[in-house]
């Protein structure tokens, strides 16, 4: 039987780990740094999946070393900020299986100008877009532009850095947040000024062996802005409906059918990863996302292009995956994905977020995610939750008296399945209503908020 450890520590890489728990060729799953959420599931109580977080898991070495010691069959990088420190070319260095592109490799996530030359190099369509490193320049042209833009933090943002703007002041202001506040850190150091499309969004993914291209026939719908649209009043209080890594996600997305995953790949995939192989001579091996925009024209663009999983995509599609994650991966590392057979299973999946809402701060008030938010309220309801559900935790910790504690502000992850989308909705709404995150501090008032529209 085989070793897997899952590098990462939020839903998506507990959803990792849970999927590769599931492999008929497992029973050993290591998850690092991992977080204390996984201790409160099944496959965490009963040893399958271990957090493993030595003090040291920020040394590549360090890493490389548990593995061999562990005797690790196989690594998986859930997240880009690993990737773009060069953890993969670590572990390979030490004979170590991973699944993730090299240090080098991951400035197609990391880099806009760098994604903007593959996508053009490879002749597939992107929005009309510019770089600056001003602020001042920056606000010049977006006054002037003349159409809406989404305004992007440069560097690594793990999917938050974009403001969606309605007019010139919203974009003005979006060059202050993300350059001057840093509101995104140093990712912020440039801004990238993208026309902004109209359309359905598309999160679309593949895996890349060095050799073969393997898209995935299945694709989902992610629900990035942070409250539902009729939610007027607290848009307004937030100073509008803030771009957030996800709030939810369903799948299979309203549009999924083999003449768009055809059109997909023939005319975005192939022609990226026959750039990526051929003419820049990488050996990429591990997941590629495409961000897609079908406009009501029917056409295609790419806005962003991103090495790894999706959060909270990867949360549905693992779900609905019904091939051996392990045997996916173990076909990434030695270069055989031409003999992988994808199976999906025939159900539907909704992924509710559950965030950090308003909560009382030592003076005033916390607005709540993706404003600041409060931390340790104690999660409660989870004994309560019907069977068959998943749930992947995020942002919590563990506290001596109050167990199982908020942490960030994407709380966990509750997934549930049903025949039709209506009912997988039915169910995760009904179940997350049980759950709350309670602040001992205030009489026990509850602090969770989540979206009420996936998958409408
Ligand atoms: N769901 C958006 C992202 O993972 O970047």
């Amino acid at each position: 039987m085989a070793k897997v450890l899952v590098y990462g520590s939020g839903g998506r890489d507990h959803c990792l780990a849970d999927k590769y728990a599931d492999s008929q060729h497992v029973d050993k799953v290591f998850f690092m740094p991992g977080n204390p959420g996984v201790a409160h599931t099944p496959k965490g109580k009963r040893g399958l999946i271990e957090r493993v977080a030595p003090d040291a898991a920020d040394d590549f070495e360090a890493v490389a070393r548990f593995c061999r010691e562990q005797a690790v069959d196989l690594v998986d990088i859930g997240s880009e900020n690993p990737l773009s420190r060069g953890l993969v070319d670590v572990l390979n260095a030490h004979g170590i299986a991973t699944v993730g592109p090299q240090q080098e490799f991951a400035r197609i996530e990391s880099d806009r100008a760098f994604t903007d030359f593959l996508l053009t190099a490879a002749g597939v369509p992107k929005p009309a877009y510019r770089v600056f490193n001003d602020p001042d320049k920056a606000r010049r042209y977006v006054r002037n532009i003349g159409y809406q833009v989404v305004v992007k933090a440069n560097g690594l943002a793990a999917g938050k850095g974009a403001l969606v703007c309605d007019d010139a002041a919203a974009a003005e202001a979006a060059v202050d947040a993300i350059m001057v506040e840093r509101r995104f850190g140093d990712a912020g150091r440039r801004v990238v000024v993208e026309e902004r499309k109209y359309g359905s969004e598309i999160s679309f993914f593949a895996y890349l062996d060095g050799r073969h291209v393997m898209p995935l026939r299945m694709f989902c719908q992610d629900y990035k802005p942070a409250f539902d649209p009729e939610d007027h009043e607290t848009i307004e209080r937030f100073g509008g409906n803030l771009n957030t890594g996800g709030t939810g996600c369903y799948c299979p997305h309203r549009l999924v059918g083999d003449a768009l995953v055809n059109r997909i790949v023939r005319e975005i995939v192939n022609p990226t990863v026959e750039v990526i192989y051929n003419r820049l001579g990488w050996p990429y091996k591990g997941v590629l996302y495409f961000g897609l925009n079908l406009d009501d024209d029917n056409a295609l663009s790419v806005f962003e292009i991103n090495v790894r999983h999706g959060d909270p995509e990867f949360e549905v599609l693992a779900r609905k995956l019904s091939s051996d994650l392990f045997e996916i991966g173990m076909a990434v590392w030695e270069g055989r994905l031409d003999r992988v057979r994808q199976v999906w299973n025939a159900r539907h999946y909704v992924d509710v977020i559950a965030m950090e809402g308003r909560s009382k701060a030592s003076r005033g008030w916390n607005p709540g995610y993706p404003k600041r938010y409060g931390k340790g309220h104690a999660i409660t309801g989870l004994d309560r939750l019907e069977r068959g559900l998943a749930v992947y935790f995020a942002g919590v910790d563990e506290h001596d008296e109050r167990s199982l504690v908020t942490y960030g502000g994407r709380v966990l992850h509750l997934v549930a399945g049903g025949d039709t989308l209506e009912q997988a909705r039915r169910t995760a709404y009904a179940n997350i209503e049980k759950l709350a995150f309670v602040d001992h501090r205030q009489n026990g008032a509850n602090c969770m908020r989540y979206r009420r529209t996936i998958g409408l």
